[in-house]
């Protein structure tokens, strides 16, 4: 089996260069790849690097993340969240391809405390989540054999993220404020390139499996309860630090207005995929737990 990744440098693109590789033959691209064109602000590229590569399975983890951002610059997030991926669902079509593709809780409007469903109404609050669910649409409407998967508060072990800044500032500071309005799954990007590599393995013996579905780590928590969290771990493995979690201070999402709206509940419901493909999502704990195992 050949498989292109598009998006290698992100979170989930590392991890999936990883995860992908058993899998067979890996072409993995980032925006500035020469051998291969993978610039997703160049949509009329990408379907000649498909054409070229002829994979069996294209994995889309390359997107326009930064949220607030993405309020001033609309269009370049429409080209990297919806045409660009559009661009590539219909030239994985021509060619008989699997096209993955990831998407977000965002396309949500975040309203009442029951966890989405993928055949619950979308209302988006931002240019993001706007974006990337005009990017599902285009991928399901364009690619037949597709696989949609909508996650939420993706870490990853490499590069900065947000235990590893509660963390620095724990050391710095007595006491932090931390929103406590937003309810979400933290989501190991290692986690979500495994089950992503399980996914592609079955929907390619049965096409019937092609589709959009919810995959979050299990439970829930608040961004001020994942703080705690980390520095509960923290404290126990022997790090010194100046706040503690009985100072982690609840604040209204309000306290800290940003360009972007976020959802304030961000819960996935996953039934669909873990019946589909017969996999456990593991509590959001135990990989942030590990993340921090590797960090601290
Ligand atoms: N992060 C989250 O909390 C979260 C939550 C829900 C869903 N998701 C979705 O999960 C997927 C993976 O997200 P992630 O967390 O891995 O994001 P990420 O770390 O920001 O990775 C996105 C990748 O896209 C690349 N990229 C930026 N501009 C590009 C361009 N013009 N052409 C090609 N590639 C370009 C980025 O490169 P640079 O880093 O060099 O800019 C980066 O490698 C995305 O579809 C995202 O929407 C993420």
């Amino acid at each position: 089996m050949k498989i292109l990744l598009l998006g290698k440098g992100g979170q989930v693109g590392w991890e999936l260069q990883r995860s992908l590789a058993p899998l067979g033959g890996l072409v993995a691209l980032d925006f500035d790849s020469t051998d291969f064109h993978a610039d997703f602000s160049r949509p009329d590229e990408l379907a000649e690097t498909v054409r070229k590569v002829r994979p069996d399975v294209i994995v889309n983890a390359a997107a326009h993340t930064a949220v607030d951002k993405a309020e001033g610059e609309p269009e370049l997030a429409r080209k990297l969240n919806a045409t660009s991926p559009g661009v590539v669902a219909e030239a994985a079509q021509q060619i008989g391809a699997l096209m993955v593709h990831f998407s977000t809780d965002y396309v949500f409007d975040g309203s009442g405390t029951a966890p989405w469903r993928e055949d619950s109404a979308t209302g988006p609050l931002s240019i993001y989540g706007k974006t990337k669910l005009e990017g599902e649409e285009l991928v399901a409407r364009h690619c037949s054999r597709h696989l949609i998967f909508r996650t939420s508060w993706v870490y990853a072990a490499r590069g900065g993220n947000f235990a590893k800044t509660m963390l620095r500032l724990a050391k710095e500071r007595d006491r932090l404020t931390v929103i406590d309005d937003q309810v979400g799954a933290p989501t190991g990007a290692e986690l979500l390139a495994d089950v992503t590599a399980h996914a592609i393995r079955d929907t390619v013996r049965d096409a019937s499996k092609s589709g959009l579905y919810h995959v979050v780590a299990g439970g829930e928590t608040s961004w001020n309860g994942y703080a705690r969290f980390v520095l509960a771990q923290a404290l126990a493995a022997g790090v010194e630090l100046k706040a503690s979690p009985g100072t982690v201070d609840p604040v209204p999402t309000s306290a800290f207005p940003t360009p972007a709206t976020r959802p304030h509940n961000s819960r996935l419901d996953t039934g669909k995929f873990r019946s589909a493909f017969g996999l456990d999502l593991p509590q959001w704990q135990a990989g942030v737990a590990r993340m921090l195992r590797e960090a601290l």
